[in-house]
């Protein structure tokens, strides 16, 4: 008999961008509904380099949201050639900056004020590994002479080897894992490391990027890769490894912007998210390894409290809509028009 029901400590989503301004208030309650915290990329314009603007944009994710959401916006810095020591320093005593963003500069949506060379950052990666800060990673090069396909697993040759050798303290996040090379890499590393994985890349192989047609709403970055590599992201998901857990990157453009000549980049999957992860551990037989990696894991490898709450999942069939207000425009989520499994239910108190 297949599980009707599941009852889960309370999520977090360890990797959600939610924008600014009329976007902001358009997505923010879709992921505050079910996840209790989230940590917020930074990558808005101007990114967010500062704790003074991450703050400010902090009051204006809370202010996107009703007031009893209780949902808590883990913050994050945006780093540059030019981060100091000194905003590292800052960054930690605000107690609600939880992570340092390394975008490669080019490698993605609003990433262009990122780092040019890692050398460049070194002197903010010695003050992060100092002050125990966690590092958030986009792993892929820019190399334009290198594969799209390849980006993420020569990051790692290249650019993450070298950042675990010199900080060997520092806490690395490797955000959004789509390689079975990935996967393998932060197995085998120490304990100070770790991947966020996220729904699209369980679910979905490159196959599905061009299944009778274009997809663009399937388009994300890093890209899907194909089929071995989703498999080996399910095994690494519900291995029961406490290294992987739940980030959604969660990435909400407008339609117009996706379905485009030169689509964005990114995955709107909030109203969805844990729903789908729920069809991924399902379909690989460990349901029962959903609540540590979608409510156990983060938190402990980022050292904040475990989450009391609980939330239910029902096997009740619903339709995810074909589109969703974005302030002007609409957006279209992941499986638009698609029937779920799960149905998230509602919170349950401590
Ligand atoms: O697909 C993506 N979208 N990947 C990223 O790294 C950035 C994100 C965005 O901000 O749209
Ligand atoms: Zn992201």
């Amino acid at each position: 008999m297949p599980h009707t029901f599941v009852k889960l400590a309370r999520p977090d989503d360890w990797h959600v961008h939610l924008r600014d301004g009329a976007a902001l208030r358009a997505v923010a309650a879709d992921t505050a509904r079910v996840f209790r915290r989230a940590i917020v990329m930074p990558n808005l314009k101007p990114a967010v380099t500062t704790v003074q603007a991450a703050a400010a944009y902090r009051e204006r994710i809370l202010a996107a949201l009703p007031a009893d959401t209780g949902f808590d916006p883990l913050m994050t810095l945006y780093l540059t050639d030019a981060t100091s020591a000194d905003e590292i320093a800052r960054a930690k005593g605000s107690g609600f900056v939880h992570a340092v963003k390394y975008y490669p500069a080019g490698a993605t949506t609003n990433s262009e004020s990122g780092v040019t060379a890692l050398s460049r950052a070194y002197p903010a990666l010695a003050a992060m590994e100092r002050q125990d800060m966690v590092l958030a990673v986009h792993g892929e090069v820019t190399d334009p002479d290198v594969d799209v396909f390849d980006r993420e697993r020569v990051f790692i040759d290249r650019e993450l080897t070298a950042i675990l050798r010199d900080f060997p303290g520092l806490r690395v996040v490797l955000e959004h894992i789509t390689t079975r090379e990935a996967a393998e890499f932060v197995g085998e590393a120490p304990g100070t490391v770790a991947a966020t994985i996220t729904p699209q890349h369980l679910l979905y192989s490159r196959n599905a990027l061009f299944s009778g047609g274009l997809r663009p709403h399937l388009y994300c970055l890093p890209v899907l890769k194909r089929e071995s590599h989703r498999q080996a992201l399910v095994a690494a998901a519900t291995s029961g490894s406490p290294k992987y857990f739940l980030g959604t990157d969660s990435a909400p453009h407008a339609k117009d912007a996706k379905e485009n000549a030169c689509g964005c980049a990114g995955c709107y999957s909030a109203p969805a998210a844990l729903a789908l992860y729920a069809e991924a551990f399902e379909d690989a037989g460990a349901l029962d390894r959903l609540e540590a990696f979608a409510s156990r894991y983060g938190a402990a490898f980022y050292g904040l409290p475990q989450n009391r709450e609980s939330i239910t999942l029902q096997r009740v069939p619903w339709r995810v809509p074909e589109a969703l207000p974005f302030g002007d425009a609409t957006i279209v989520p992941l499986r638009a028009g698609e029937e779920l499994r799960w149905r998230v239910g509602a919170v349950v108190p401590a």
